[in-house]
């Protein structure tokens, strides 16, 4: 934090201090962090704050109904649960009166206007109705499978032989994420920017989207949002570098615009078959303003761009750490590909049950969005008796969720992919469907995230595709990584590996 924040920020609390302590605060909740008189549990906050996963983990696992409470100064009433059964009231029962909110979509809002992934109410549900349609036509399949096939086989192979020859360390994560990029402006914007080819310029776009992730996720881990709001205003530090990406974001999906609409003016006047199949160009054919498409697609390249990269390097991670998981992994990838001469396609991914368990068990302990807030429009009582006010935020957490004993059992630390199976051993293995609001790893109810089966199908694809071709090793096999829970939860320092080539 540079000094102007620091000070606003103290002069912020100091304010805040003021105004609260004309109050008498409620008595402490029965379970939870500390509170003391005025501060609440600042300082316990403060102490936890480099680990506030774990900490919220056990606080939850302490608690008889798995919810808490927790106040401080400079910040919203906070409930934190990790119950299913509020999590079904708050995500579908009662879904109405949990919008994600303004102090949520003010802090993505220069980057995502108002897009779907960024809006609430009548605007998002406009927006759903349109985008779950368009997400579940064939053509958009089809699309990502020759976006795979191209961006795997073109280049993501290639990297991954020349630096298996050169015995050279190389990131993973650092990979999946140029190829999470790749993929998602193909299916978003139609276009290929061409993140992952080393020999191509990095378009100013690419950078900017990354520096206007970065600033946003800033924002909301500001101790007070006013600090953010105060350099906005002023157009200064990490605000005026917000401003400068977004615009540059802006230009670039902008001049897509309009060189798509000029292309489908030239096919509507007969002169040349168009026919593309990308979300831009079906929202532009559905007649919708250039703002909303603009909103919306931007929305699309944010939700899809490091999810599932972050959950493909954690896969690895896992696999790497367990050989007999891998093993199995490799009997199933060569059972099914076998007669396709080890070739993936669409098919062969469905067939890929056991891989499915593996990525569902490395989303269960390292979830890409580790946790999410509503909230809430009126006062409410959550199904465990938890009280809820006007204005509280309400935070369900996957993280804390897929390490409960309560919902995993006693193993729920180990990685055990076969847990989500229903037969273990032998033919006709099937997954298990384990309730959403146990698991709401994608969200769930009227909200769930709409590319969660694009997304296990290019998780599928990348996995079967290197597994099959390399050994990995990790190169420091040492440490236990760090989870850096952003707006996507990476892993700190990437995930270095060595390969050889697999020989079967
Ligand atoms: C492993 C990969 C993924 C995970 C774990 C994941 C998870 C989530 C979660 C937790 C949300 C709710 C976020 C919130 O409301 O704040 C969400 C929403 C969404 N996701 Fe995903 N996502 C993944 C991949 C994708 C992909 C590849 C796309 C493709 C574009 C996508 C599109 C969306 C959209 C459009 C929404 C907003 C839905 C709405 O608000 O109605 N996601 N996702």
């Amino acid at each position: 934090m540079d000094l102007f924040s620091a000070i606003l920020s103290l002069l912020s609390l100091y304010l805040l201090f003021l105004i609260i302590s004309h109050f008498i605060l409620p008595p402490p909740p029965p379970h939870g962090p500390k509170t003391h008189p005025v501060i609440g549990s600042l300082i316990p906050f403060y102490e936890n704050r480099h680990r506030l996963l774990d900490w919220y983990t056990s606080l939850l696992a302490s608690s008889p109904t798995q919810t808490f409470v927790i106040g401080r100064l400079g910040a919203r009433r906070t409930v934190v649960t990790a119950n299913p059964k509020n999590i079904e009231h708050i995500l579908k029962t009662n879904f109405p009166n949990y919008p994600k909110g303004k102090p949520f979509t003010d802090i993505l809002g220069d980057l995502l206007g108002r897009g779907i992934f960024n809006s609430d109410g009548d605007l998002w549900l406009a927006q759903r109705k349109l985008a779950s349609h368009e997400f579940t036509a064939r053509s958009l399949r089809d699309l990502l499978v020759s976006a795979l096939d191209s961006e795997a086989d073109g280049r993501l192979v290639p990297v991954l032989t020349s630096v298996c020859s050169e015995r050279r360390a190389v990131d993973l994560q650092d990979l999946f994420r140029r190829f999470a990029f790749d993929v998602i402006c193909n299916i978003s914007l139609g276009t290929d920017p061409g993140f992952l080819d080393v020999s191509l310029p990095e378009l100013p776009f690419v950078n900017a989207f990354d520096a206007a992730s970065m600033v946003s996720a800033r924002r909301g881990a500001e101790p007070v949002s006013a600090v953010w709001r105060v350099k906005r205003a002023l157009g200064i530090g990490s605000e005026r570098q917000l401003e400068e990406a977004v615009g540059s974001i802006h230009e670039y999906v902008n001049d897509i615009i309009k060189r798509r609409k000029e292309e489908i003016n030239v096919k509507a006047a007969g002169e040349k078959e168009v026919g593309r199949n990308d979300l831009l160009s079906r929202l532009i054919a559905g007649g919708n303003s250039d703002e909303a498409i603009r909103d919306m697609v931007i929305s699309f390249v944010m939700a899809g761009r490091d999810t599932s990269s972050a959950a493909l390097t954690w896969f690895f991670w896992s696999v790497s750490c367990h050989p007999d998981v891998e093993a199995e992994l490799l009997t199933e990838i060569m059972q099914v590909t076998r007669s396709k001469e080890r070739r993936v396609d669409y098919e062969s991914l469905r067939e890929m049950k056991y891989l499915e368990a593996c990525l569902c068990e490395t989303m269960r302990l390292f979830p890409p969005v580790v946790w999410d807030s509503k909230h809430a429009d009126n006062d409410d009582v959550l199904p465990d008796g938890t009280r809820v006010r006007k204005g509280d935020r309400v935070t369900y957490f996957p993280y804390g969720m897929g390490r409960m004993e309560s919902i995993w059992g006693k193993d729920c630390m180990e990685f055990r992919p076969g847990r989500w199976m229903s037969v273990e051993e032998g033919e006709g293995k099937e997954l298990l469907r384990v309730s959403p609001y146990k698991y709401p790893v994608f969200q769930a109810g009227p909200r769930v995230c709409l590319g969660k089966d694009m997304a296990f199908v290019q998780m599928k694809y990348v996995a079967a595709a290197v597994l099959s071709r390399f050994e990995i090793r990790r190169a420091d096999q040492q440490s236990t990584p760090v989870l850096v829970p952003l707006l996507t939860a990476h892993m700190a320092g990437g995930l270095k590996v060595v390969l050889a080539e697999r020989r079967i």
